[in-house]
């Protein structure tokens, strides 16, 4: 079986492609996936170039998607032939997170699927949404999970809201459909005019250059008549964080998603006090909260937007282009 492995030591360089002994048959509570289909996260790009420390020789990449081959004694949930996309936390079934670290995450403390089979726990997957390809199934691993956990499982997203996202990544984008999908207003930021003219054609109500724009802050509550927004899917961290709570409503919903800025820093706490917004720092979220996404996913008929695909061999030019920050929406692998 192919498969990529890192030396996360020797960065981009260091991945390289093996061939690795079958898995082969799946035991008791088990499932044989035939892999189809990966997507690139900006966590996974730390992987491979070291920034995040794993084992050396680690399989990369967090997300999944492809077939079940075969299906061990005691599982119910699953046939051969079902479609599938992996879980972030494969032990994280339901309830409040029980880890805050990676060590149970695929492409970080374990191996992930950068690989054409995979035997795993049966709960570690769901199933795929009915009409999506392997390459769409795997953007909602990671990016998917996390904008709805944001804006619907903690924000509590609701029509008429308006929704606030930094940039044109993988996590914004997919967040700005959600929310376009579920009734709300959405303002983007980008460094790009292009990609703001994108993120309209898409349905986004507002774009903001944060290259040009300093204070978008402030443009924002303009934009909102003075009252600032409901929502903020906050990726960029220290460096944009401040701006984000100018433009949050009082008594608003900051999620800290990303980080793309800086691990700390200073945070205007004063206002955010007086401004009694919430700001919440998440991960992910659970295999029943993907399940609930999957089900809204075929009832808005949500399909991810895809820059570019690549094969498995390309992963490092995909992972390449994800660096020059190129990409508007998710970058995929398929094989
Ligand atoms: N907590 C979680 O569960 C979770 C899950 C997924 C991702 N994340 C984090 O979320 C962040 C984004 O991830 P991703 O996978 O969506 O990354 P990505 O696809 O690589 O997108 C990154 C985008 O962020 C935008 N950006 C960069 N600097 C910015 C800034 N100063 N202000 C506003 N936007 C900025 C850029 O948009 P433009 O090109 O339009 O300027 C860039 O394209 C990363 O920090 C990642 O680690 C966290």
């Amino acid at each position: 079986m192919k498969a990529i492995k890192s030396n996360g030591e020797a960065g981009l360089d260091g991945l390289s492609l093996a061939d690795l002994p079958d898995p082969g048959l799946p035991g008791r509570g088990e499932i044989r996936v035939r892999l189809h289909a990966t997507s690139l996260n900006f966590h996974d790009l730390g992987v491979v170039t070291g920034r995040i420390r794993t084992a050396t020789g680690r399989i990369p990449m967090a997300d999944g998607a492809g077939v079940v081959e075969a299906v061990g004694e005691g599982v119910s949930e699953f046939a051969i032939g079902d479609p599938v996309v992996s879980t972030f936390f494969p032990q994280w079934l339901d309830g409040e997170p029980p880890v805050d670290d990676f060590s149970t995450t695929p492409g970080d403390g374990i191996d992930g699927y950068a690989r054409e089979a995979v035997i795993t726990p049966a709960s570690a997957f769901t199933r795929a949404p009915v009409g999506y390809t392997h390459a769409e199934a795997a953007t909602l691993t990671t990016a998917g999970l996390t904008a709805w956990r944001a804006l619907v499982v903690n924000g509590g997203l609701k029509a008429g809201d308006t929704v606030l996202v930094l940039g044109t990544g993988g996590v914004s984008i997919f967040a700005l459909q959600l929310a376009k999908a579920m009734g709300a207003s959405v303002l983007v930021t980008s460094s790009s005019d292009e990609k703001l003219e994108r993120a309209r054609r898409l349905g986004a109500d507002h774009g903001i250059n944060y290259g040009k724009v300093k204070d978008w802050g402030k443009h924002v509550r303009e934009l909102t008549h003075g009252r600032g927004v409901d929502h903020v899917v906050e990726v960029g961290g220290v460096g944009t964080l401040a701006q984000s709570i100018e433009a949050g409503r009082i008594g608003g919903h900051l999620s800290l998603i990303g980080v793309l800025t800086g691990r700390a820093g200073p945070v205007p706490t004063g206002l955010l006090m007086t401004r009694q917004q919430r700001l919440q720092g998440l991960v992910v979220g659970s295999r029943q909260q993907q399940l609930d996404m999957i089900r809204a996913i075929e009832a808005t008929g949500i399909k991810p937007i895809i820059d570019r695909s690549f094969a498995l061999e390309g992963l490092t030019d995909a992972f390449r282009l994800q660096q020059a920050g190129g990409h508007f929406g998710k970058i995929v692998v398929e094989f």
